[in-house]
């Protein structure tokens, strides 16, 4: 055989494979969701996502602590609070849950950077993520409030926010009030392109957020539009958001390459909940090789485009990335 292309000529060796790989991957772009919830001596398992935990303040340090040693730096906070209401008043209280897990985070873990998830749904007594009008979010009288949730978290200690809640002109709001309040270097990752989708089934459970009626088809997208993402995407950039996220993860790399090859800012990828679960119980019957799958689940989102990875597997992957498993 004359043959001048022997593409197996470059995986020859571990050393060599290692030396030509197309997609480097770095501790440094993870970021780790942590439940946070209203209550004492928490840590309780959820159901639909074992290994992860919903923690109290008192045990949160202790969550807080295996992040930093896995190399991860980025958080992402969830709030369960006690009490809602009907306009989710929770959100922004000054005493709120993330609130307060924000002042502990900064007080004690200074080396972590904090980001919040900006929503209401956790917070409303029906479950979903704005203030209902005829038994619809209402778009406009919702930013008001989103911007008002953000500032608070802002003052409590995020750097950064991240609104999740798809209502139009959220990031124009939420930027002109930090920026009214002088926090002007405060970035927004805003979930950007985010569909309606039923990979999401397990976090609803996890922060017991699932909508009392209908569903949150009138403000998440519908998966078979990529043009809309664009949309959704030029939008955001333009009201002044610094991150771009598409959700969730890996039914989506194909939104995840256009938009991290069209828009000149960070993409951001989330592999939601759902993502795990699936993983996670595949691997607990003993069909699959987890830390295999989750970590060629992980480059396949950073082969893709996305410069950060949010993922309820970030810690696992750290480990990965120090062993020279991926990376
Ligand atoms: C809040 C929010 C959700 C998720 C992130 N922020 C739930 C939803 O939109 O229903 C999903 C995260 C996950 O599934 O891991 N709106």
């Amino acid at each position: 055989m004359e043959l001048l292309n022997r593409p197996r000529r470059l995986r020859g060796s571990q050393i060599l494979r290692d030396m030509v790989r197309e997609t480097r991957v770095s501790k440094n772009g993870l970021i780790y969701p942590v439940f946070v919830k209203e209550g004492q001596k928490i840590r309780e398992e959820i159901a639909a996502m074992p290994g992860q935990y919903r923690y109290s303040l008192d045990t949160l340090a202790y969550e807080l602590e295996r992040i930093q040693k896995s190399g991860v730096r980025g958080v992402l906070f969830f709030g369960i609070p006690e009490h809602k209401d009907a306009c989710g008043s929770g959100a922004w209280a000054e005493d709120g849950i993330v609130q307060k897990a924000l002042e502990l985070a900064k007080r004690e873990f200074p080396d972590l950077y904090l980001i919040t998830d900006v929503c209401l749904c956790e917070y409303t007594s029906h479950g979903h993520c704005g203030i209902l009008h005829d038994h619809t979010v209402d778009n406009d009288s919702t930013l008001e409030v989103l911007a008002k949730t953000s500032l608070s978290h802002v003052q409590a200690g995020a750097d950064m926010v991240a609104p999740s809640d798809m209502m139009d002109g959220r990031i124009l709001a939420i930027r002109n009030t930090l920026d009214g309040a002088g926090y002007t270097n405060t970035p927004i990752m805003s979930y950007a392109v985010k569909y309606s989708s039923a990979f999401y089934g397990p976090f609803r459970d996890a922060a017991g957020s699932a909508p009392a009626f209908g569903d949150r088809k009138s403000y998440q997208m519908d998966y078979h539009n990529k043009r809309e993402a664009i949309k959704e995407a030029e939008l955001d950039l333009a009201e002044g958001a610094d991150i771009l996220m598409v959700k969730p993860g890996l039914a989506y790399l194909d939104i995840v390459k256009e938009i991290s090859e069209r828009f000149p800012v960070p993409c951001a990828v989330y592999s939601v909940s759902g993502e795990y679960s699936m993983i996670k119980a595949a691997a607990m019957a003993g069909y699959i090789d987890e830390a295999a799958v989750v970590g060629e689940s992980a480059v396949s989102m950073f082969r893709a485009g996305a410069d950060i990875l949010i993922s309820y597997y970030a810690k696992e992957i750290a480990g990965y990335i120090e062993e020279g498993r991926i990376g």
